[in-house]
């Protein structure tokens, strides 16, 4: 199977894409997205070669194991409201999407993942120093895919990325005392996540040259559907499904990485909640002293179970219901439709 196909097939199973272009006005945008989304695999394929052995397989390794390629998509809507998909739509699709790659090699050695789209993650195969390393290769390959595009672009790419890492960054240090847990994770929601995919639709007008008067309402709606598409990952990581995600179930709460249903679940009060939490805690300490991450199989079930999990897609509705409405000032059309379900279908999502 192709790369380009392996991508495409996990998309349609996860109906994200069907479901984006369901409206009854958008056979003709989805056929755009369609074509320019071949024509930034063949960009990816392309930029991501490199002449050192052990660095073009590690560097084509997450590109060929899928990827449901969500933010060129957003780009490629988005453009629709200038000129279209041009030369320049596809090298900010193609440069944001590797950024995201990247981003991916280091998050699964902080986040100690094993699996990755599917396939056993790069630090995994290659160790902790060639996973970094690619990362910060295919960083490097993004922004010279973006230097071509000017001043405005890389410094796009510069900004994006900073926010990133501080979102990673926070998140790891986590909040100072006294601090509000859950508004202290929605920020490193919007950091982490948020940005890259604002970006994402604002790169598509602005390469295209549409009107600069939606470029704040798609850096709203990308903000508040990349908070929406994280908090989902959160749920997701209760997931009793590895096939349909990927990823192995429950990877963040058993490493005692903080996710919202995890932090939901501190602020209940009553006593089989505040048990289970410290079953939780006391799992994931033990699992760092090297214990079977196994031990928490009941607990990661209960809290899936949990009023705290329902919670967290509670908030992840209303975020999506905020980017939809963010919307606003562009035009009824095909675009403001795309993007509107496809917030929609980010706040369902179940891999
Ligand atoms: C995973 O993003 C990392 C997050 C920011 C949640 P995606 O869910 O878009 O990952 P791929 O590209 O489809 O693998
Ligand atoms: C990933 O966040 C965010 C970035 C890579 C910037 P997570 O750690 O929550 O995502 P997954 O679950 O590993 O994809
Ligand atoms: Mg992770
Ligand atoms: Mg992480």
């Amino acid at each position: 199977m192709t790369p380009s196909a392996s991508g495409s097939r996990v998309a349609g199973k996860l109906g994200l894409t069907d479901r984006t272009f369901a409206g009854p006005r958008s056979r003709k945008l989805a056929s755009a997205v369609k074509s320019g989304l071949v024509r930034v695999d063949r960009a990816l394929e392309r930029e991501l070669r490199v002449t050192d052995r052990l660095a073009d397989a590690a560097s084509r390794y997450l590109y060929d194991a899928g990827g449901k390629r969500v933010r060129p998509m957003l780009t490629l809507i988005t453009a629709q409201l200038g000129e279209g998909t041009n030369d320049d739509v596809i090298d900010g699709a193609t440069a944001l999407e590797m950024t995201h790659l990247g981003t991916l090699y280091h998050d699964d050695v902080m986040d100690a993942a094993d699996k990755r789209r599917g396939v056993p993650s790069a630090h995994a195969v290659w160790g902790n120093s060639v996973a970094i390393l690619t990362g910060d290769l295919l960083f490097s390959r993004a922004s010279q895919i973006m230097a071509r595009q000017g001043d405005r672009a890389i410094r796009l790419q510069a900004d994006t990325f900073e926010r990133l890492v501080l979102g990673q960054m926070h998140e790891t240090v986590g909040p100072q005392d006294g601090e509000d847990r859950v508004a202290f994770y929605l920020k490193v929601l919007s950091d982490k996540t948020g940005s890259l995919i604002a970006a994402a639709a604002q790169s598509g007008l602005i390469f295209a040259k549409g009107p600069t008067e939606f470029e704040q309402p798609l850096v709203a709606f990308g903000e508040k559907v990349g908070v929406a598409f994280q908090l989902l990952d959160d749920v997701i990581d209760l997931s009793d499904d590895p096939d349909e995600t990927g990823k192995v179930p429950g990877t963040d709460l058993r490493a005692g990485v903080p996710t919202m249903p995890y932090l939901v679940l501190g602020q209940r009060t009553d006593a089989a909640s505040v048990a289970l939490r410290a079953r939780i805690d006391e799992g994931v300490e033990r699992i760092g002293a090297g214990e079977d991450p196994s031990i928490l199989d009941a607990e990661l079930a209960e809290l899936r179970e949990h009023e705290a999990t329902n919670s967290t897609l509670e908030l992840a509705h209303t975020w999506s219901n905020e980017a939809v409405a963010a919307l606003e000032p562009l035009p009824d059309g095909a675009v403001r439709e795309a993007l509107t379900r496809f917030a929609q279908a980010v706040a369902d999502r179940s891999s």
